[in-house]
């Protein structure tokens, strides 16, 4: 494939494999966004829009190197629970892979573009009457019994494409700022990326290529709804409690079993970060505000922004600060949120002077 080399595939030297199933995933834009900087009050705000891959979010840069290994290892049936993200990547990436994919999904829970798809990319979509939890708890058994190949974050080779993120950001950041943020905010439901970018990080720190000092603050975005890590980092617990009952419009992160929080808690303790839960509104009102910035980003997305914002009011994060903020899919994943967080069509007739007419009043 002539995208080798560029991309997620840039990074080939820190993966574990020298090519991969590829869309031409990774080497998304990192936004200025002046006016959301200036409201929040810190030196820098930059958005890391990952809605700008391929399927739409980051879980593109995890499949392009999972899928690689499966074809690798020959399996032949490709499986994943989701709150839809993971269910589109997984679809588009197995189908050119030539692998069947078949997904779990919560009933009812999960934005229409994604359900879309899965669907259009071939997966047999299977909807479990129960919420995303209970589907990864099921597709462990499937994947322990042998009959299908997991490619949930659990699977290290997801992390691994993922850390491109927080390599991408560095870069970038040095780039323009000639430093390195000091802290990288992201919304969090299997705390996945949090453990893909704190594996980055050592990695660099171990290279020599970044200082212990220099390692962005991890801060992870929970909706108050669904929020277990949030509850961990601030009791100083060294384990999560499964919560059973999750809500929050940001449906792709309503979980309450982040799988990966073994990897994750130390990673934000360690980095010096936070975890902040933030309410529904607020996290619409964060979509609204980067919209009005022209970037269009899911519900779950918002969630760093309105947590930045939010950790900013209590003066967590200080005012000198140069952030970076995680928007982890793109708004056509959500059209429903998107259209119910934005102002309404207005009927007008079929005539200039009557549409003028309209417009003026
Ligand atoms: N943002 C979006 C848009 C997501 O789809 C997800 C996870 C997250 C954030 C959370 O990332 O798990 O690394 O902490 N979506 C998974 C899915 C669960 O099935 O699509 P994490």
């Amino acid at each position: 494939d002539d995208f080798e080399g560029r991309g997620v595939w840039r990074y080939a030297d820190a993966l574990p494999l020298s090519e991969g199933v590829t869309a031409q995933e990774g080497a998304t834009p990192l936004y200025e966004v002046p006016r959301l900087e200036e409201s929040i009050g810190v030196q820098a705000v930059r958005i890391k829009h990952e809605g700008m891959n391929p399927t739409g979010s980051f879980k593109d840069r995890g499949m392009t190197v999972g899928v690689a290994v499966a074809t690798e290892l020959g399996v032949d049936r490709l499986a994943c629970a989701s709150t839809g993200n993971t269910s589109a990547a997984l679809a588009a990436y197995g189908s050119r892979g030539g692998m069947e994919t078949l997904v779990l999904l919560p009933a009812g829970k999960v934005a229409a573009g994604k359900v879309a798809q899965a669907s259009l990319h071939g997966a047999r979509i299977l909807e479990v009457d129960g919420n995303f939890d209970a589907c990864l708890d099921i597709v462990q058994d499937l994947a322990q019994q042998g009959e299908a190949y997991l490619l949930n974050s659990l699977n290290p080779f997801r992390l691994e494409g993922q850390k491109t993120i927080g390599l991408e950001i560095l870069e970038a950041f040095r780039e323009d700022y000639d430093a390195f943020p000091d802290r990288i905010v992201l919304p969090v439901g299997n705390a996945g990326n949090t453990a893909a970018l704190y594996k980055a990080f050592r990695e660099l720190v171990q290279a020599g290529a970044l200082a212990e000092s220099e390692v962005p603050k991890l801060t992870g975005v929970q909706a108050e709804g669904a929020a277990p890590m949030v509850e961990a980092v601030e009791n100083g617990a060294d384990e999560v409690r499964r919560w059973d009952d999750v809500e929050t419009r940001a449906t792709a992160i309503r979980i309450g079993n982040p799988v990966n929080a073994p990897k994750a808690l130390p990673g934000i303790r360690e980095t010096g970060g936070t975890a902040v839960a933030v309410s529904d509104a607020a996290i619409t009102e964060a979509q609204r505000d980067l919209a009005s910035e022209g970037v269009g980003v899911e519900p779950a997305s918002a969630a760093s922004v309105a947590g930045l914002r939010k950790l900013r009011a209590e003066g967590i994060v200080d005012d000198d600060e140069r952030v970076a903020c995680l928007t982890t899919g793109h708004l056509l994943k959500d059209p429903d949120a998107a259209a119910a967080a934005g102002s309404d069509p207005e009927p007008v007739p079929a005539e200039t002077d009557g549409v003028l007419d309209h417009v003026q009043n």
